[in-house]
């Protein structure tokens, strides 16, 4: 029996010894990588409950003030190229990471999960992201009056004119029900990433590659309309008064992510978080995210 406990032993301490995989975070809208109010005290809180594991929180562009402006204004395709090169080149990242997005954040690191096979991403964590996009802003986040009125008078003027696709964030997962065909041929992140366009085999491939989808939903979200597109549910074409949920939609119904396939091997989890959007407390975050950042 002793050589076996000794085994066990051994492996309990190699483990032990190397700790909890990596851990992304990719900011919202209006927020930056290192805000201390935001994912600054986020990590600060994380360490707390892990300590030793290695946080990247992405950061676009050189400073923080470039980070929060390009949240806006850099188009989603070429954040995405972005943020695959910064995970290539962190070497600590080469044996996979869980990745957590907030908000728009959501939909970008599932887009990168799609794009950037490598390094490996493991649970993909979506806290308030809006997979079939946002036909509205309620509240426009950040304190910048400036920044909100110029976007709502884009998004006004035509979301989905090809000066305002390429030049504002928002407008690339704009999503009008009432003009699902205009959707499809100009948006020009949203409506490729959800294979709404042409199939890309590759999306569904290496979406398939990760271990977990874990899906948070705000239920009294102020932020997003409709809310339920962080759960990937979305209008029906023409009616804001009917939501179809995923596993009606087409997009599961043909499996065009694999999403039908991982659901029906339970890896997608569909969390709510019963406050405001990202209003989440210590004690939700502890009980339904910790435990996917584990191992
Ligand atoms: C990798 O992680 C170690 C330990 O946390 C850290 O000291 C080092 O700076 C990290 N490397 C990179 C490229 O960030
Ligand atoms: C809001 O953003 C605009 C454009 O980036 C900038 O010129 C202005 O100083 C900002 N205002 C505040 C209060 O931060
Ligand atoms: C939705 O409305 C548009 C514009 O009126 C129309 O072209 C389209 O056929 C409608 N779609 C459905 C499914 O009713
Ligand atoms: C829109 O959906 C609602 C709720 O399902 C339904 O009662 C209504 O008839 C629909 N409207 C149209 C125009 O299809």
């Amino acid at each position: 029996m002793l050589p076996v406990v000794a085994l066990i032993t051994c492996l309990i301490n190699a483990i032990v010894i190397s700790g909890s995989p990596p851990i992304v975070l990719w900011h919202g809208m209006g927020d930056s990588c290192c805000n201390p109010l935001s994912l600054g005290s986020l990590i600060k809180f994380i360490k707390t409950q892990l300590p030793d594991s290695y946080i990247l929180s992405l950061r676009i562009g050189s400073n923080i003030v470039e980070d929060t402006s390009n949240g806006f204004f850099m188009n989603a395709n070429h954040q995405i190229d972005y943020a695959c090169k910064l995970l290539n080149a962190d070497t600590n990242l080469s044996q996979g990471y869980h990745a957590i997005g907030f908000s728009q954040g959501g939909q970008f690191l599932r887009a990168v999960a799609q794009r950037c096979p490598s390094p490996p991403m493991l649970n993909l964590i979506s806290v308030g992201g809006q997979h079939q996009g946002v036909f509205g802003f309620p509240r426009c986040p950040g304190d910048n009056e400036t920044i909100c009125n110029y976007i709502r008078d884009l998004l006004h003027l035509g979301a989905y004119e090809s000066f305002v696709q390429n030049h504002l964030v928002q407008a690339e997962y704009w999503h009008d029900p009432h003009k699902e065909n205009t959707y499809r041929q100009a948006s020009i992140f949203l409506a490729d990433i959800n294979q709404e366009r042409t199939f890309n085999e590759a999306y569904k491939t290496n979406l398939l590659k990760i271990r977990n989808l874990i899906l948070v939903k705000f239920l009294r979200d102020g932020m997003v309309t409709p809310s339920e597109s962080e759960h990937f549910g979305f209008y029906e074409e023409n009616n804001t008064t009917k939501i179809i949920p995923l596993r009606e939609s087409s997009l599961y119904l043909k499996d065009l992510l694999g999403l039908k396939t991982m659901d029906e091997q339970s890896r997608i989890k569909f969390l709510e978080s019963d406050t405001d959007h990202l209003q989440f407390t210590d004690q939700w975050f502890i009980d339904n995210i910790i435990p996917y950042l584990k191992d």
